[in-house]
């Protein structure tokens, strides 16, 4: 009776929008009407859950790419993307913090296992024609979220702030430099103008050197802009599946 009233109360009833009764229309409104499950269409075709059809390897993706958000703010408690700090804050997140050690580590494999799953994705989605219309925008979207993976990991490379993080830095931002039109020591580049000062390069590290500068940049792509793009491209990769009639299916 005690929670007869609290189902009818206008507080219960502005979350719970529809009857809590086991029937075929409550279902769909519990998926329709929540802004978590509605990532999913009420009905599906039973071939196109199928798991040896898609491995379930975009979803593992998605999970993995949560896991890092939930460890990578975790690790944002203790670390200082300056150079005073950064390698210092790294050590006693090793050494010092409760769980810190197995936080880095998992935030770590997360980030390769994420890359190898969206690969394996890429390969499955290819191998079984999924690319082919109406998917084909999709497979751009697609290409688009892998390249924003693979700048997720190279940014993370250079905040241990340890001799590997450094010169993988140096060696990965000297290739920038050699970009066709946009690096200063790539071809053509004299065409627009492009100097040491105003190149790619320049542009990643806010210097000509690996320094205080690149910390930062790197450090703000990788926390702020890369993970809200990903996410971004992410709803829309999401949506193109349901607009393209969900999932393909094996002929
Ligand atoms: C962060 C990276 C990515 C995430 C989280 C992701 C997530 C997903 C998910 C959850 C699905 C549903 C089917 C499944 O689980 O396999 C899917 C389908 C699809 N993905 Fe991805 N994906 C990513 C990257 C890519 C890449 C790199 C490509 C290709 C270049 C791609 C192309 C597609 C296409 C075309 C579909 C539709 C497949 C079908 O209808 O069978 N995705 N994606």
């Amino acid at each position: 009776m005690r929670f007869k009233r609290i189902r009818q109360s206008a507080i219960w009833r502005s979350v719970f929008r529809h009857s809590l009764l086991d029937s075929a229309r409550n279902r769909a409104l519990a998926v329709t009407s929540n802004v978590f499950l509605h990532i999913h269409p009420v009905r599906t075709k039973a071939s196109a859950v199928k798991f040896r059809f898609t491995f379930c390897l975009g979803g593992l993706a998605l999970f993995l790419f949560i896991v890092e958000t939930v460890t990578g703010v975790l690790l944002m408690f203790y670390y200082r993307p300056v150079p005073e700090y950064a390698y210092l804050d790294m050590k006693l997140i090793d050494n010092a913090v409760r769980f810190g050690m197995f936080l880095r580590n998992m935030h770590r494999w997360a980030a390769h296992a994420m890359v190898l799953l969206v690969m394996l994705h890429m390969l499955r989605v290819f191998l079984t024609g999924s690319y082919k219309p109406p998917r084909e925008f999709n497979w751009v979207i697609g290409v688009v979220l892998l390249v924003i993976t693979l700048l997720l990991s190279f940014t993370g490379y250079l905040l241990p702030w340890d001799q590997l993080a450094f010169w993988a830095i140096t060696v990965g931002t000297k290739m920038a430099a050699a970009t066709p039109f946009l690096g200063s020591e790539g071809p053509f580049h004299h065409l627009l103008g492009v100097n040491h000062f105003n190149d790619l390069r320049f542009l990643l590290l806010g210097d000509n050197v690996v320094g205080a500068n690149a910390l930062l940049r790197f450090y703000v792509l990788h926390c702020v802009l890369l993970p809200l793009a990903c996410a971004v491209f992410m709803a829309v990769h999401f949506w193109r599946i349901r607009k393209d009639g969900g999932i393909s299916r094996p002929l």
